[in-house]
């Protein structure tokens, strides 16, 4: 494609994603695709010869569009909000189209010195101490396999760099029953086996039982196996529960262990001062991670690992073959070394978007407003006799069940999971079942950037209407 060809097509394609975000409030929240639709659609064979991008423009429209399922939609209420706020989006495409490849400094001073800001900025808009260094990753999973990484390297004094997986085996990994599944993920990729790992017991809110990893820490110990990370969760996936961080920096100096933070989602809610109780005792963490391709509104991918020992960190990851060597080194970050993959995107790029054209205050208000959208609801759920909240509301997930006295008990279940799937497949709004305290429960997340309080007064209605 020649540059004017760019011009010509790039013009086009901003216009329909413009009218795709005025627009997109009409359409069916989820996608009303079958399995197999779009993979009949595509030829089976690669195309010969090259085609007008006109043509891709109008397949997008006819075919691409109306099998989306459309996460910037106001009424988009499931997982978590994957906010891609217009001007990161412009920064990605800034990012793409410059494309730029960081290896080393050299290979593009811009995308390590905006990193290196940028991550600074957020540091400072969550009102983390200047103790902190971040460096982006591509999501939380990373990060948190970097973590352990991290975590096993300390504990055996770097004995598995040199003796392999030997040197680990009787390392164990701590979290919640309530952590995300990457981080089982990550701690097998860091070879921890199944049997090193501990799912604690939780409270009444959900957030980890400080005793039970008290308890299995201690066990652990007696049976000769040596305790190493510990996993906190700011804003555990299923019910936003947080862990008493704090409490478990306790436990982590007591046994000498690391402290990762999960901070995925809520960790962008630390931008208002009045939410950093939540996550209080962070600062005697050893990383942090927060996505802001979640709530604060970067395009996906972007997440932040924050770390107290850089120079660990790079201990643990770097590799330094000579072509990749500068007169540079030591003088900048190579992030090369921060993390897994050699080559990186130039991720900053969005993020300076985001922050330069909405800025702080803007940024705060948006989420201001829907902690405010949660609470109008949960009044709502409070004040009715049949509609029940079954974890507190920390932030902006609520989780709840319809109880009326027409559905027998063993039936539970599976009414609340028809009715979650009836809104679904309407397509007027769209939220999660999940199983919490081992019953079937609908988890509904308010935050993407278009959702006004009469999108949340639509969705009560809405709730009623799907239900008996
Ligand atoms: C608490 C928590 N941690 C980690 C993750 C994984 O995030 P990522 O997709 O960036 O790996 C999620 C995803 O929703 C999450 O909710």
């Amino acid at each position: 494609m020649t540059p004017d060809e760019f011009r010509k097509s790039g013009h086009a394609l901003i216009d329909m994603i413009a009218d795709y975000r005025t627009n997109v409030e009409k359409m069916p929240v989820r996608s009303q695709s079958e399995v197999g639709d779009l993979l009949n659609w595509l030829p089976d064979t690669p195309p010969a010869s090259g085609e007008d991008a006109g043509v891709l423009l109008d397949e997008i429209a006819s075919q691409v569009i109306p099998a989306m399922t459309h996460w910037q939609h106001p009424s988009f209420f499931a997982y978590f909000p994957a906010n891609a706020d217009l001007s990161s989006v412009l920064g990605d495409l800034a990012s793409s189209g410059f494309g730029q490849l960081g290896l080393n400094w050299q290979s593009s001073p811009p995308l390590t010195e905006f990193e290196q800001r940028m991550c600074d900025w957020i540091r400072q808009l969550l009102g983390l101490s200047g103790q902190w260094h971040g460096v982006i990753q591509d999501t939380a999973s990373t990060s948190t396999l970097v973590a352990l990484l991290c975590a096993r390297e300390k504990a055996t004094d770097f004995g598995q760099i040199r003796n392999g997986l030997s040197d680990s085996a009787e390392l164990v990994v701590y979290s919640s029953s309530q952590g995300h599944s990457s981080i089982t993920k990550a701690a097998l990729l860091a070879g921890f086996g199944k049997n090193q790992l501990r799912a604690c017991a939780v409270n009444a809110d959900h957030s980890v039982d400080l005793d039970d990893l008290r308890r299995q820490i201690v066990d652990d110990i007696a049976n000769n196996r040596k305790p190493c990370a510990i996993v906190g969760c700011t804003g555990t996936t299923a019910t936003t529960a947080m862990d008493n961080i704090d409490g478990l920096a306790d436990l982590a100096q007591e046994y000498d262990c690391w402290l990762h933070v999960d901070g995925a989602m809520a960790g962008s809610a630390m931008i208002l001062p009045e939410m950093r109780h939540l996550w209080r005792g962070v600062e005697r963490a050893d990383s942090v991670v927060l996505n802001p391709h979640k709530w604060l509104g970067v395009v996906f991918d972007c997440s932040i690992y924050y770390v107290r020992d850089e120079q660990h960190l790079i201990r643990v990851m770097s590799t330094n073959p000579s072509y990749l060597q500068t007169a540079a080194d030591g003088e900048a970050p190579n992030y090369r070394d921060w993390g897994i993959p050699l080559g990186r995107r130039f991720r900053a790029m969005k993020l300076w978007w985001l922050l330069r054209c909405e800025g702080a205050d803007q940024l705060q208000n948006r989420l201001r407003r829907d902690i405010e959208n949660a609470r109008w609801l949960e009044q709502q759920i409070d004040a009715h006799p049949d509609w029940h909240l079954v974890a507190p509301v920390a932030l902006q997930t609520l989780c709840v069940v319809h109880r009326p006295s027409s559905v027998p008990e063993p039936e539970l279940d599976d009414y609340t999971q028809a009715w979650c799937e009836s809104i679904n497949a309407s397509g007027e709004a769209m939220l999660t079942p999940a199983v919490v305290a081992d019953r079937w429960i609908v988890r509904i997340s308010i935050g993407v950037i278009a959702t006004e309080r009469r999108h949340v007064e639509q969705l009560w209605q809405t709730m009623q209407a799907h239900t008996s």
